[in-house]
C-alpha cells in the first residue's frame, strides 16, 4: 500500500480490496452521503468492486491521480478518502463546464473525523501537490449549496465559486470552485514569508 501523500497528521495511501469492509461503512453511513445521493452500495463484495473497477484504474494511469485512503497517523485509523481525478469522471461534468485539463477534488470521511481540520489539511496538501509535481492547470470542485462543511474547505484552500446551477434528482442547487495554476502561484507568493 504506497504511501501518497503525508499531512502533519494524516497519510494517504492507495486503497486495497482489504479496505472493502471499511469503504462499505463509510458510504452506507446516512449521514456521510446525505449530501452525496442514493449510491450506497448493497454489500461489501459491491464495495470491493469499487475498488476494483472504480479506484484501482487510477493507480495505473501513471498520473500521480487518485482516490486515496485517509489514515491518522496517531493512531492508524481509517478515516475515509480524498480524491484528486479528472474533472470530465464526474458524472455530471457535462453540466459544469469543466474540461479535460480540469482536475478534480474531493473528500469523504467518517464522522468521527470531522470538524477537526483534516479535510481542510489534506486537501492543501493535495491542491500543492497538484500544481507543484503534477503540473495541473486548474483544480475543481463541486458541492450541494446545501452541503457547507464541504464548500467551506475549498474555500479554506483557495478556490473561488464560480457557478450555482441545479442538479437534477436533487433539492438543493451545484456549486462549483475552481483555482487556476495562476491563482495558486499569486496566492502562494502572497503567503510567502
Ligand atoms: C465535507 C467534509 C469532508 C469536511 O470535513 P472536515 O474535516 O470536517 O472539514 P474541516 O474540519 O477541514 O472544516 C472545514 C470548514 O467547514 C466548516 N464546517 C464543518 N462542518 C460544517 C457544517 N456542518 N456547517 C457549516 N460549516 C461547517 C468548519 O468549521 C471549517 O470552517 P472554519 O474553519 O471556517 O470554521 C466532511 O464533513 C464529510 O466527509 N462530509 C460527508 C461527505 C461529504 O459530504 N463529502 C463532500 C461531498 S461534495
Amino acid at each position: 500500500m504506497p504511501t501518497v501523500l503525508e499531512t502533519d497528521r494524516l497519510s494517504l495511501r492507495e486503497f486495497t480490496e482489504d479496505d472493502a469492509e471499511l469503504l462499505f461503512a463509510l458510504d452506507t453511513d446516512p449521514d456521510v452521503m446525505r449530501f452525496i445521493g442514493p449510491f450506497m452500495p448493497k454489500n461489501v463484495d459491491e464495495s470491493r468492486q469499487k475498488i476494483r473497477s472504480w479506484i484501482d484504474k487510477y493507480y495505473s494511469t501513471g498520473r500521480g491521480l487518485g482516490i486515496w485512503a485517509a489514515v491518522e497517523k496517531s493512531t492508524g485509523a481509517f478515516l475515509g478518502w480524498f480524491c484528486l481525478r479528472p474533472g470530465c469522471d464526474w458524472m455530471f461534468a457535462h453540466l459544469s463546464g469543466w474540461g479535460p485539463d480540469d482536475l478534480e477534488l474531493g473528500y469523504r470521511l467518517h464522522k468521527a473525523a470531522w470538524g477537526k481540520g483534516y479535510a481542510t489539511e489534506a486537501s492543501r496538501a493535495i491542491v500543492r501537490k497538484a500544481f507543484d509535481e503534477l503540473n495541473a492547470k486548474r483544480i475543481v470542485s463541486s458541492a450541494l449549496l446545501s452541503n457547507v462543511a464541504s464548500w467551506r474547505v475549498m474555500e479554506k484552500v483557495g478556490l473561488k465559486r464560480v457557478q450555482q446551477f441545479p442538479l437534477p434528482g436533487y433539492d438543493s442547487p451545484d456549486v462549483t470552485y475552481l483555482l487556476t495554476r495562476l491563482e495558486y502561484r499569486l496566492q502562494a507568493a502572497s503567503e510567502a514569508p
